[in-house]
């Protein structure tokens, strides 16, 4: 038996399916790490290899980043966290919205299903509204509205001038669905007709600009200008899902469009590598969270919101993600996703690479997908994508499951040419299944 083994004999007597979080379940058991340096991760049993999940994208330097390590460890003598505030918040929340011109106030969170949910609930207290409006099978955490049809298949999801609002859990309030508007990706036509059904009702409409689930394409100008100005029109908000895309670009993907959201929700890599999430807009809107008004809108707290220790690393890593360093990593991406597309030319076989900034997305279809629709994985593509990430895994190489990458600056070409030649093995061990 391996190390890993008998920890998940041990682990499944504890934890749910043995594990605390389902996406790092593998079959027949996941792997357990010994520790992670740069760009690789070494596994109880001593195997070594590239990691391009990043802790499912919210490591921008890596492991062990050592201005992370040297500023955390001094904070950590000081004390991980107080019932006051400290001067780590104050410094970070400068930096961000010193970098995003969207950004007058920010407030911290713990987490990107936290940042998001604070977010549609800003968005309800400022306008009055109940309804959200949000992008079909578009992922943005756990909270129920924000969940709603994330899942969505071709059994539930309904017409698609009308899509469903499906449930993610069994059980969930049909309140809840009542009050989330599903809306196409990228489809200007066919959203303004579903959004005009609900002129008076939507607090706000949730994007992610590059939305993993529903194929890691980005957002067109158009679909945004379109949303943005039905939001002008009907006194609703335009709200952007940053937890991922905040890596994209220096003020994150909302720097790639010509219209700012009202709010931003982040997470993963302003955490440094530790638990974080964050809400940023205007000064009008973020008011509702201001205890100095003699309303509070939105009363709102966090034990461990802004705790030093996040705030610091959060700091170290943004810090060294600057202008310079974002440039080089998106650059790094470009030469990824040519590569790969020419080794999937090489090979001959029906695939793709999408994404933006500094992840990507290899699909088992001829053509990049357009919506989630066309990005949906059935049970045929599914056993071919965990074919190809376990002989990735054995072979050096870890993926996020839906067989994405994303970098850290952590790596280089070398890193690169290694993924890519895997992949091509691995698509040329795929092909005769695929015809
Ligand atoms: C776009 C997006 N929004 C929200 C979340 C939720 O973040 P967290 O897992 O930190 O709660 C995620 C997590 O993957 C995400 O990708």
């Amino acid at each position: 038996m391996s190390k890993s083994e008998r920890l998940f004999e041990k682990a499944l007597k504890v934890l749910p399916g043995g594990v605390s979080r389902n996406t790092i379940f593998r079959k027949p058991h996941p792997f357990y790490a010994e520790k992670g340096q740069g760009c690789y991760v070494t596994d109880l049993e001593g195997v070594t290899r590239i990691d391009f999940a990043n802790n499912m994208a919210s490591l921008i330097h890596g492991h062990a980043y050592p201005g992370i390590v040297d500023s955390v460890t001094k904070q950590l003598a000081k004390g991980s966290c107080f019932t006051m505030a400290t001067e780590s918040e104050v410094d970070y929340a400068e930096l961000l919205c010193e970098r995003v011109p969207s950004f007058d106030k920010i407030r911290f969170v713990n987490s990107g299903t936290e940042a998001v949910m604070a977010m549609l609930k800003a968005s309800r207290a400022y306008t009055g509204k109940a309804k959200i409006a949000k992008v079909e099978g578009a992922y943005h955490g756990a909270y129920d509205y924000a969940e709603v049809s994330q899942t969505a298949n071709p059994n539930n999801w309904g017409d698609i001038d009308k899509p469903n609002s499906s449930p993610v859990a069994v059980g969930t309030p049909t309140k809840a669905l009542e009050d989330v508007v599903v809306i196409p990706f990228n489809d200007v036509e066919r959203a303004i007709k579903i959004l005009d059904q609900h002129k008076d009702d939507l607090a706000c409409i949730l994007v992610d600009l590059l939305p993993h689930r529903v194929g890691l394409i980005p957002a067109s100008n158009a679909f945004i200008n379109a949303l943005h100005k039905w939001t002008r029109e009907h006194k609703s908000l335009l709200v952007f899902d940053e937890v991922i895309t905040f890596r994209t670009n220096y003020s994150g993907a909302q720097q790639n469009y010509d219209v700012s959201p009202d709010l931003t929700a982040m997470g993963k890599i302003i955490g440094g590598g530790f638990p974080a999430g964050a809400l940023a807009g205007s000064d009008k809107i973020m008011k509702v969270l201001d205890p100095t008004e003699p309303k509070v809108l939105l009363p709102h707290s966090g034990t461990f919101s802004a705790n030093p220790i996040t705030m610091t690393a959060g700091l170290a890593a943004m810090k060294d993600f600057d202008q310079a360093a974002v440039t080089k990593l998106n650059k790094l991406a470009i030469y990824a996703k040519e590569s790969i597309t020419q080794a999937i030319a090489d090979v001959g076989i029906n695939a793709c690479v999408t994404g933006a900034g500094s992840m990507f997305r290899i699909h088992l279809k001829a053509q990049p997908p357009k919506n989630y629709r066309e990005a949906y994985v059935d049970k045929t593509q599914s056993a071919l994508i965990t074919k190809l990430l376990d002989h990735l895994f054995n072979n050096g190489v870890m993926l996020i499951n839906t067989c994405s990458a994303t970098l850290s600056t952590a790596m280089g070409k070398k890193e690169i040419d290694h993924l890519v030649s895997t992949l091509k093995d691995g698509f040329e061990m795929l092909k005769p299944e695929m015809t």
